[in-house]
């Protein structure tokens, strides 16, 4: 075991504060990474605050973080894809039990014992997993990305949550040329999925409740945007759309976008507003409409992201802090005052 410098959240009130964690000493299969850069996931401020409680309870001290990139200080004798200096990556999983159906299919989002990069159950160490907001990671080959050389690593980090959550169900859906695509919600999630929406060929259609990012949603790659606020634009596209990719992280009006989808159109959700959404049955049942979720990715897909954005030379849009602005950043994420990321430069902790 040895110390890794932190920033955790202590209690759902409380800022997060300077933190000294243990991490294991790598095993035979293991990859040990000084970590670069970290996003900072909306996901992130709702289990720091303890948002998801029905759901996943936050054990603190709470370290989160599931967007890491950095470089392999060490390997176990058993790795094979990865040695010390190479660039590597991780996201919200960094184990499961690879012999479920599931697993085997590579889909391990979906395994029943998968392990979630911080706040699970730890069972090398005991205690919980600690995320990104630290110095260094150990986590097993299995579960570490390779990274691209050509791309920016401050803005690679968000691929790996923001960028596979918006591509698995993309792909899984069709979105491609001649389909016509909705994104709703312009952060995180939401520019990674306009991006991808766009680099796939579909015609892109922005749903925002901010007005003032409408030109950034046209450069970032939308042929349209909607100011969902507004009823009159809203239903100009009534009955339209293919597919719409939902990010939005509060509760708010599905039925307004499932009123928007085509007959046998899809509404996926990856937003994961803590409160239950209203859904008005009456708008699946006409037009044979589908209302459905996604959960991030599996590590081969994750791959297949990231080397689909190596060779499109797409990264997140990201503003680069310090891990002492952490607090501010979780302040203006949640006014969704953020373009379109934050990412940590973990060099910052060295001063801690
Ligand atoms: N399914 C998964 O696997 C998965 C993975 C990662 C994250 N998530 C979840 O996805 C959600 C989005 O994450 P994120 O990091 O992209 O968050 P984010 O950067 O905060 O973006 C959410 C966007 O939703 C819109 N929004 C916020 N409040 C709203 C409201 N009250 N009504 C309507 N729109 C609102 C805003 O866009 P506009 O300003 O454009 O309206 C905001 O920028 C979170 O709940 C997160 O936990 C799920
Ligand atoms: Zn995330
Ligand atoms: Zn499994």
């Amino acid at each position: 075991m040895y110390n890794s410098k932190a920033y955790a959240a202590h209690s759902e009130s409380s800022p997060l504060t300077s933190h000294t964690i243990s991490r294991r000493d790598p095993t035979d299969s293991d990859v040990q990474i000084e970590i670069l850069y970290c996003g900072i996931c909306h996901s992130d401020v709702h289990q720091a605050r303890n948002e998801w409680s029905g759901m996943m309870p936050t054990v603190y001290p709470c370290v989160p973080g599931h967007e890491i990139v950095g470089r392999v200080t060490s390997v176990g004798s058993a790795v094979t894809k990865f040695k010390p200096g190479d660039l590597a990556a991780v996201g919200c999983m960094v184990d499961s039990d690879r012999t479920c159906p599931e697993c085997k299919a590579g889909l391990e989002q979906f395994c029943n014992n998968f392990v979630l990069t911080y706040n699970f159950p730890d069972k090398h160490l005991g205690g919980v997993t600690y995320g990104g907001y630290s110095d260094s990671i150990v986590v097993d080959e299995h579960f570490v990305l390779r990274v691209p050389s050509n791309l920016d690593l401050a803005g690679t980090a968000p691929l790996l949550c923001a960028g596979i959550t918006t591509y698995s169900p993309m792909h899984h859906w069709g979105v491609g040329k001649g389909k016509k695509v909705g994104v709703v919600g312009l952060g995180g999630l939401g520019h990674m999925g306009v991006k991808f929406a766009h680099a796939l060929g579909a015609h892109t259609v922005v749903f925002t409740t901010s007005p003032s990012k409408k030109d950034d949603a046209l450069r970032l790659g939308a042929d349209e945007v909607v100011i969902s606020k507004d009823a009159n634009e809203m239903a100009k596209h009534a009955g339209s759309f293919d597919f719409i990719l939902d990010a939005v992280a509060a509760e708010h009006d599905i039925n307004a976008y499932i009123n928007l989808l085509a007959r046998d159109g899809n509404i996926t959700m990856v937003g994961a507003p803590p409160q239950p959404l209203a859904v008005g049955v009456f708008g699946l049942l006409f037009r044979r409409r589908s209302f459905s979720g996604s959960l991030i990715g599996g590590i081969a897909e994750t791959q297949e992201m990231l080397d689909f954005c190596g060779e499109k030379n797409i990264t997140s849009d990201v503003e680069v802090i310090p891990i002492q602005k952490v607090n501010e950043a979780f302040e203006r994420v949640v006014k969704s005052d953020v373009k379109y990321r934050f990412s940590i430069d973990m060099a910052s902790l060295k001063s801690e």
